[in-house]
């Protein structure tokens, strides 16, 4: 895949002990990179940096993207040529109670990361990962176009909007001259997959409940959410970045990575599905709480396909029984790293757009 461009590239990756960034170190190794991540430590317990051994043939550096200090001697002494941004604090919950730490990572946090590799002269591209709720949420109900107003309600989804805007301002203030790296932002939604263990989010809720032999609660039964696994949004991080390193410039945009269409789903169904996948647990939905979260919001992904030839493979319901498949393994007490790479590699098969 990727015309082998991967292969013994240096690769810096920023939140890599977190759960998208141990399943795209993992993928990126396999693709024969040259791996360096930067990150604090995992702060859950399991986590899946440490059951798939992510450490493991990577350089790894666990450091916070607020000291510019560890930062800047990580990439001068690493002199990456991708840099894959996906540190940040990503919990809409979380940001409620903690907005200033929410503000200094996501917004402080990704300038410092876009300045040490200015820094660095050996960048030439740089994918900086933000959210679908970057968008200034209307509840309508079709998807968003890129070129859409940012936003965002809660702190969680303003500070990805003002990365966007960042990253925007950033391209035209400093990224024109030649030499400098092409930069890119990529907007995915919610994503499942095996080994997130974070707080507040479905799936992960739904096994912890299932395995301590609890009723699964559901707080916001009909909010409805595009459903995607980690792999597909990572698959076009992957891509853009290829693109970006090899054709520069042309692809420095901002990019929606959205799900299929028909993969919008209520949070009690999904549960349900969790469920039926797992063979064993129950539901029990609760009324709403006070906290305000978006009720739809889907994105548009035309731009994708007609400009980087990617679309979404799996279906909402294969999404649910990979992930689902996934933990069931982990909780059999198997050993994970192999069977996740089986399952990117099952995925590596199934999609269509890597021939265009
Ligand atoms: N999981 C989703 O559904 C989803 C959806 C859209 C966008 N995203 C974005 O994808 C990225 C990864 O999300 P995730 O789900 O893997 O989250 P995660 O919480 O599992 O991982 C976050 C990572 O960021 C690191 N990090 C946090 N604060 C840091 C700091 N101050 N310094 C250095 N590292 C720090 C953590 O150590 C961890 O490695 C985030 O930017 C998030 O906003 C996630």
């Amino acid at each position: 895949m990727f015309a082998n461009t991967y292969k013994g590239k240096r690769i810096l990756v920023t939140g890599h002990t977190g759960f998208k960034g141990s399943w795209l170190t993992l993928w990126l190794k396999d693709l024969g990179a040259d791996v360096c991540g930067y990150a604090l430590a995992p702060n859950t317990t399991p986590n899946l940096f440490e059951a798939v051994h992510v450490a493991e043939g990577i350089k790894s550096v666990i450091g916070d993207i607020r000291d510019r200090e560890l930062l800047n001697k990580t990439f001068q002494e690493f002199q990456p040529e991708i840099v894959f941004h996906l540190a940040a604090q990503p919990l809409v919950r979380l940001s409620y109670t903690e907005p200033v730490l929410t503000y200094e990572t996501n917004v402080i946090g990704s300038l410092n990361v876009l300045e040490a590799a200015r820094a660095c002269g050996s960048v030439k591209a740089f994918v900086n990962v933000t959210t679908d709720k970057c968008y200034e949420n209307k509840e309508i109900a079709r998807g968003y176009k890129e070129d859409e107003p940012m936003g965002g309600y809660d702190m969680y989804s303003s500070s990805k909007g003002c990365v966007e805007i960042l990253s925007s301002s950033y391209r035209r203030s400093f990224l024109q001259q030649p030499g400098a790296y092409a930069l890119a932002t990529a907007r995915a939604g919610n994503v499942i997959g095996g080994g997130d263990w974070a707080l507040d989010r479905l799936i992960p809720d739904c096994v912890r409940s299932i395995e301590a032999g609890n009723e699964i609660e559901i707080r916001n039964p009909v909010a409805t959410r595009p459903w995607q696994h980690v792999l597909e949004p990572l698959s076009g991080y992957i891509l853009i970045g290829y693109l970006l390193l090899t054709q520069g410039a042309k692809y420095a945009e901002g990019f929606n990575l959205g799900p299929k269409p028909d993969s919008v789903l209520t949070v009690a169904d999904v549960a349900q599905q969790v469920v039926k996948n797992y063979g064993k647990g129950s539901v029990h939905v609760h009324k709403r709480d006070n906290l305000h979260e978006a009720n739809l919001l889907m994105l548009d992904i035309t731009k994708a396909k007609e400009v980087l030839g990617w679309w979404p493979t799996y279906t909402a319901p294969e999404a649910i029984e990979k992930t689902v498949a996934w933990y069931k393994r982990f909780y059999q007490g198997e050993p994970m790293r192999g069977f996740t790479l089986q399952q990117i590699h099952e995925y590596e098969e199934k999609i269509t757009w890597k021939k265009n």
